[in-house]
């Protein structure tokens, strides 16, 4: 008898919680359908992976949502407010758990899983302790407060978290954050306890571990984009994925008598990126400003910034390391977020099509030389059309806040949620290996991806 009332309320209960699933359902049918989404070109993978998840399955009592605000974006996609919460205006939180969502690099490879990471929420009903991280280098080196300011004050749709720099916190952490270096604590350490590498700057610019310190991480997180907490230099969102385009209002060539503009402090780069330079100032202007040029303009005055996009058309946003998915502010800023073209030297040209807003570049690589290049960029010079197409990406979307500590929560009680396990065994092999080339092309350079990625378990 108890047991027949036992079932006949846990019935009860799944048709109350499924009503408002079926309502939607019903709302979505009556709905003109969504176009079936083709892959274009500017799209960035993100926006790939998230395209396989437009569905509404129904698992027992839970619905996968990671793709419903897409879903709801196809819709009503000049919404401001119908945009997710990290992009300016946006209201779209998550609203229920998915037990599914691809937030690790084994769920998506080649996928930054940023998007998904921000989207991703537990379920409402549960009392979830709360994880503490602890960070090992201290608050200062991350600009945070110790507590849980960083994710209440950012509405991070999993706030249940606290940070501490106190390593007296080492063995009852739930996560260790190290950043740029393994500092050792002295310290017993509890195996569901998640040791996280965080490094800013490229291998070359970052240093090596001791060989003790190989096999200790569980996660990375790096500005590449199969580290398990993918931190870019910036990150761009479409507001509308099917929209990467829009039509001019103004002529970005309008007024600029000069062609090729470089500012650069660092005249020895491994890619030779100076020697290329000269290469290209040999068939078109090239002014190089700062210590390795003969033009100057001091790079901490804002008038430099505004000159350049006023009298130049293009900007060389040439990194000083040729190193796997490595794209800083050089191109994000200084380049993308002015009136000028940017031209990259850096990462794979496949890489920076991932990361960066369709069509808003020129890659070095697409030219066998310097002077089909400087031939190309002269075609654009004469031709005002062809040069405003490289903008027509403005306006479709945004750099956003990815929110590091919010996604840092997010992971720690997803993967406990999953009881994944997971460990590099040889994190600077990982980190190293393969990952940068002293050639100033990829093609031709040994550029084999040779990434040992993360051993994983889960039961
Ligand atoms: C070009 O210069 C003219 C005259 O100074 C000015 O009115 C116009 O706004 C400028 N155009 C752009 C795109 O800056
Ligand atoms: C973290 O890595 C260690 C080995 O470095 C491993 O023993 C442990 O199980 C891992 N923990 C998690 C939660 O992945």
């Amino acid at each position: 008898m108890r047991v027949r009332a036992a079932r006949a309320l846990r019935a009860l209960r799944r048709a109350v919680l499924l009503l408002p699933l079926a309502l939607t359902a019903l709302a979505l049918l009556l709905l003109p359908r969504p176009q079936p989404l083709t892959p274009s070109p500017g799209n960035s993978l993100p926006t790939a992976a998230l395209k396989d998840e437009i569905h509404l399955q129904v698992i027992e009592n839970e619905v996968v949502t990671t793709a419903d605000y897409v879903a709801n974006q196809e819709i009503e996609g000049d919404e401001v407010s119908r945009r997710p919460w990290f992009m300016r205006g946006g209201e779209q939180r998550p609203w229920q758990s998915d037990p599914h969502a691809k937030l690790f690099p084994e769920d998506a490879p080649g996928d930054d899983r940023i998007v998904q990471q921000l989207m991703y929420t537990l379920p409402k009903d549960e009392d979830v302790p709360i994880k503490k991280i602890l960070l090992a280098n201290g608050v200062g080196a991350w600009g945070v407060a110790a507590g849980r300011t960083e994710f209440i004050r950012n509405k991070c749709p999993v706030d249940r978290c606290s940070i501490t720099a106190d390593l007296r916190d080492a063995t009852t952490a739930d996560a260790i954050l190290y950043k740029d270096h393994h500092t050792v604590l002295n310290m017993k350490r509890s195996p569901n306890q998640i040791w996280i590498l965080y490094y800013l700057e490229c291998p070359y610019h970052t240093a090596s571990l001791r060989p003790s310190s190989f096999d200790v991480f569980n996660w990375t997180s790096t500005y590449r984009r199969d580290s398990d907490i993918v931190a870019p230099y910036e990150r761009w969102v479409y507001y509308n994925p099917k929209v990467t385009e829009k039509e001019l209002d103004r002529n970005y060539a309008a007024n600029k008598t000069k062609k090729v503009a470089w500012f650069v402090s660092n005249c020895h780069a491994r890619n030779r990126r100076l020697q290329y330079a000269r290469q290209l100032s040999k068939y078109i202007q090239v002014d190089i400003y700062g210590a390795c040029g003969t033009h100057h303009c001091p790079r901490t005055d804002p008038n430099c910034l505004e000159m350049l996009e006023r009298e130049y058309k293009f900007y060389l946003a040439f990194e000083n390391s040729n190193c796997r998915d490595y794209i800083t502010e050089k191109f994000f800023v200084n380049g993308l977020q002015h009136n000028i073209l940017p031209i990259v030297m850096g990462a794979r040209s496949s890489e920076y099509a991932a990361a960066a807003p369709h069509n808003s570049y020129i890659h070095v690589e697409e030219f066998a030389n310097a002077e089909e290049l400087a031939a190309y960029l002269t075609r654009l010079d004469e031709d005002d059309n062809l040069y405003n197409s490289y903008f027509k990406w403005k306006g479709t979307g945004e750099f956003i806040n990815t929110y590091f500590f919010c996604r840092v929560c997010a992971m720690v009680h997803a993967n406990e949620r999953r009881h994944r396990s997971a460990h590099y065994s040889d994190v600077q092999a990982w980190w190293r290996d393969g990952a940068c080339t002293r050639a100033t092309y990829w093609r031709g350079a040994d550029g084999k991806d040779t990434a040992s990625p993360p051993l994983i378990s889960s039961n």
